[in-house]
């Protein structure tokens, strides 16, 4: 059985993500998602509670996922946790560097963990959390980009 961990800010959960973890689900037979507990990161949105139960809402029923928080270093974490694997999005080469640099650093933190990359779907490669966030600000219809349960913690948090 092989356990993945998929990682992220996920400040808010969008569909990129969500097609992301029903992918990665069908190949791990468990995969945990791991919400970076960083309440310092001064555009952050929604606290770690937040971001885990909105994941957590659209998840439910998901075999094998499982929600949770980390802080510290992510190579400590999925040692912790004994999973082997972990899983990135890949949107566009513009990620590549970033990704390429974290999984080597990480392979050498964590030697038993195996980073992987799933590429985006092309429908959802030019959504970010951040841009999510700007456009909820702005007071912009993002109920195409985003699952229900991030919509309507959305709603509630910038009522316009
Ligand atoms: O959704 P994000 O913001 O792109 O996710 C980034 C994340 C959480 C995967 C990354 O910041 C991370 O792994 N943070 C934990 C600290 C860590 O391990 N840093 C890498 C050192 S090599």
């Amino acid at each position: 059985m092989i356990h993945a961990v998929y990682p992220g800010s996920f400040d808010p959960l969008h569909n990129g993500h969500v097609d992301l973890i029903r992918r990665a689900a069908r190949i791990y037979e468990k995969l945990t998602i791991a919400v970076l507990h960083n309440e310092a990161k001064s555009n952050a949105l929604f606290d770690t509670n937040e971001r885990v139960e909105i994941i957590r809402e659209v998840v439910e029923g998901m075999e094998g996922v499982t929600v949770d928080s980390f802080d510290g270093l992510l190579a400590d974490y999925t040692r912790e946790i004994g999973a082997t694997v972990i899983v990135k999005g890949l949107r566009a080469i513009s990620d590549f560097e970033y990704e390429l640099q974290m999984a080597h650093l990480n392979r050498q933190l964590n030697p038993n963990a195996e980073t992987t990359f799933i590429m985006t779907a092309t429908r959802w490669s030019y959504v970010s959390s951040t841009r999510v966030k700007e456009l909820a600000r702005y007071g912009a219809d993002v109920a195409k980009l985003v699952p229900r349960a991030t919509l309507r913690r959305l709603h509630e948090k910038l009522p316009h």
